[in-house]
């Protein structure tokens, strides 16, 4: 059994209300039950956090390590583009993780096309929608079960 984290950057919380046209109709909480669905169907445990706080982000990758965390899913939302705390503290930690977005972020404005994650993740899977984070949690659980097939 291994822990995936999954975090969840500002304004996520406002999932169901938010632009719909950009992030859908489901909220946080419907995501990472579904999410919540596939890991204990891989017999993996879930812990799922969001929060509009960037050191909030920051101090749980920072207690990942000690905490046993294997794997992490991360939509940092505006930190994506923003954020060099948040890809320092990763970029220490040294887990693995695949960076998520619901929506197609190089289709979008122009300051959204730069991300300082992701030349550090696995993989990157953004715009479609909740299925941006189901793939991810099944490219996760297949790189826990078998870390030959994404490296
Ligand atoms: C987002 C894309 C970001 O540009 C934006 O700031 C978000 C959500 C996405 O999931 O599509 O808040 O990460």
């Amino acid at each position: 059994m291994a822990k995936i984290l999954t975090l969840h950057g500002p304004n996520l919380n406002l999932l169901g209300e938010r632009e719909p046209e950009h992030y859908g109709n489901l909220t946080l909480e419907e995501i990472n039950k579904k999410l919540g669905i596939l890991a204990m169907d891989a017999e993996h445990e879930l812990e799922t956090l969001q929060s509009n706080a960037e050191n909030v982000l920051v101090e749980r990758i920072h207690t990942a390590l000690a905490d046993g965390i294997d794997f992490m899913l991360i939509n940092p939302a505006a930190f994506t583009h923003t954020s060099i705390a948040l890809r320092d503290a990763i970029s220490a930690t040294k887990i693995p993780f695949i960076e998520i977005h619901l929506s197609n972020i190089y289709s979008r404005e122009k300051f959204r096309q730069t991300s300082y994650f992701s030349d550090l993740a696995l993989g990157v899977i953004s715009g479609f929608g909740l299925l941006s984070y189901e793939m991810a949690m099944t490219a996760a659980i297949i790189h826990l079960n078998d870390s030959k097939v994404i490296e």
